[in-house]
């Protein structure tokens, strides 16, 4: 089956730019993305791309090559899904915050609603694929949901999982290590598989397209994400390790990624690693691991949370350390609170839990990041629920100007490792700060030894400074 006509359901970070590519690659192909959101299709579909809902570098060309030729964002859930021969599902999978579950399991119901909605609409046959992220053996409970009617329409379920990274999405899409599809292994699902690898083949090369059984492709993804967390989670581990020590973890970094089996990549210690996958993936394949019995494999996994959770902790406490035991009342400034440069996206950023430690400790907080805007911080931190709206409003202030961010602070922590923050006049902030000016740089992206030579008390992660 040749494919014309593509609905994508969920219109956000993942649906987004995945489905732009497509329709920039693919011009005889209709691709509509819809989403329940109104004001994020509005924006999608905004003359300025500065104001597209999603920051990704190259995006807006992208958008504008395909936009409105057969690229269309739209509301209309029901019309698009009637019209389009696959449908992609790329809604959110959050972890669960209420009932069996609760804190770990993925929560489905978005996924189920576009189940039930594509079952409730669909009058010929089509292929679903999942794009979400999904706990190994959602396909089944889709293919379920979408054979209730009895209407005689059939569906045949694939996996496609994403695996680009926000900051580098398009890069990641344009060219990606290998694209994943899993599928039914009788004729009508490797029929399916096809047509959506002859998608793909309009600029994958044939090799990188890999097929699988659809539960390994759904297991695959939760998998990666997993050693990816992992590996970030190790050389954490071994940060805490080189300060007290007096090696230094970006001299241990380099000298096992030159290992070919280790490889160099993934290998920078930080504040703890945030976004919306890893902590929700991770936490889900934890709850697989334990609703099968496999409470060795489950805790294996967790270890790599709890990792993550105390690397952020200990950064906020050495701030309270390291200021004579007191931030009461001290301004600190966070340069960065998305959870990775090049995204105005801050969901599980580690920001977030350093601040709330440190509100915690009575500090006045400075923020500034040059993509992240004043809402989404005070969402962020609404969102933990540990103290009054109120109460977070009274302790952060936002700024627009980095050089204002920092003056008159006693410290400045870096939460986020955007480029521009290496090019500031250190020297200028250093004489608008108090005395002594601390800096701790929860990313290894400053200068250490210049930072020092202006007089800065300087710490990063890693290394006994
Ligand atoms: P997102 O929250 O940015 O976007 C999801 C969108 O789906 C929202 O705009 C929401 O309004 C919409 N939606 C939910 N239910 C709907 C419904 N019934 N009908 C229409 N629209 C609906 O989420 P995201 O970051 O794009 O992630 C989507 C999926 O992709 C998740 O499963 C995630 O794990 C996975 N994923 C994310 C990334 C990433 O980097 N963000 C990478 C790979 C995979
Ligand atoms: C991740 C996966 O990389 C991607 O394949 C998947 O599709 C979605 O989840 P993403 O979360 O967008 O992508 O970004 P990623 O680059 O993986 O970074 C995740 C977090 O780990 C960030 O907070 C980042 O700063 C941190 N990180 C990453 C480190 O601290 N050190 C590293 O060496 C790499």
């Amino acid at each position: 089956m040749k494919i014309t006509n593509i609905c994508c359901i969920g219109a956000g970070y993942v649906g987004g730019p995945t489905m732009a590519v497509i329709a920039h690659k693919c011009p005889d192909i209709k691709v509509t993305i819809v989403d329940l959101n109104a004001e994020r299709i509005a924006a999608w579909n905004d003359e300025n791309t500065d104001n597209l809902p999603v920051y990704e570098p190259g995006l807006d060309q992208i958008v504008l090559s395909a936009r409105g030729r057969n690229l269309f964002f739209s509301t209309d859930v029901e019309k698009a899904i009637d019209e389009a021969q696959m449908i992609f599902i790329s809604v959110n999978t959050p972890t669960k915050t209420y009932g069996l579950g609760k804190g770990k399991a993925a929560d489905l119901k978005y996924i189920e609603l576009c189940a039930r909605q594509i079952a409730a609409v669909a009058k010929d046959d089509k292929i679903v694929v999942e794009k979400s992220t999904l706990p190994v053996r959602t396909a089944e409970a889709v293919k379920n949901i979408l054979d209730s009617t009895g209407n005689g329409v059939k569906f045949q379920i694939l996996s496609n999982p994403e695996f680009l990274a926000e900051g580098t999405a398009v890069e990641d899409l344009l060219n990606p290590d290998r694209v994943l599809i899993g599928g039914d292994t009788d004729a009508e699902g490797q029929a399916a598989i096809n047509a959506l690898v002859d998608v793909y083949a309009n600029w994958i090369p044939k090799e990188r397209i890999l097929t699988t059984n659809v539960w390994s492709s759904e297991l695959s993804k939760l998998t990666a994400n997993a050693f990816l967390a992992q590996r970030v989670s190790s050389i954490n581990a071994m940060s805490e390790l080189c300060e007290k020590t007096g090696a230094d973890v970006n001299e241990v970094a380099r000298a096992i990624g030159m290992d070919s089996r280790i490889g160099p990549k993934f290998l920078k210690s930080s504040v703890g690693f945030g976004g919306s996958c890893f902590q929700k993936d991770i936490l889900n394949l934890v709850y697989i691991a334990k609703s099968y019995g496999l409470d060795e494999v489950a805790d294996y996994w967790e270890q790599v949370i709890i990792m993550n959770d105390h690397q952020k902790r200990r950064f906020a406490a050495n701030i309270v350390k390291t200021l004579y035991n007191t931030v009461s009342g001290k301004k600190i400034t966070f340069l960065g609170w998305a959870f990775k440069k090049d995204t105005n996206d801050t969901r599980e950023s580690a920001a977030i839990y350093v601040a709330d430690d440190l509100l915690h400790e009575q500090a006045n907080i400075a923020v500034f990041d040059p993509k992240v805007e004043e809402t989404t911080i005070f969402r962020d931190l609404d969102y933990l629920a540990t103290r009054k709206p109120e109460e977070n409003k009274a302790g952060v202030t936002v700024y627009q100007d980095p050089y204002e961010a920092c003056r008159g602070t006693h410290a400045i922590a870096v939460l986020t490792e955007w480029d521009e923050f290496k090019g500031y006049d250190w020297q200028k902030i250093y004489d608008n700060m108090k005395k002594p000016a601390f800096v701790f740089d929860g990313r290894n992206v400053l200068n250490g030894k210049e930072l020092k030579e202006i007089g800065f008390i300087f710490t990063g992660v890693g290394k006994a400074y």
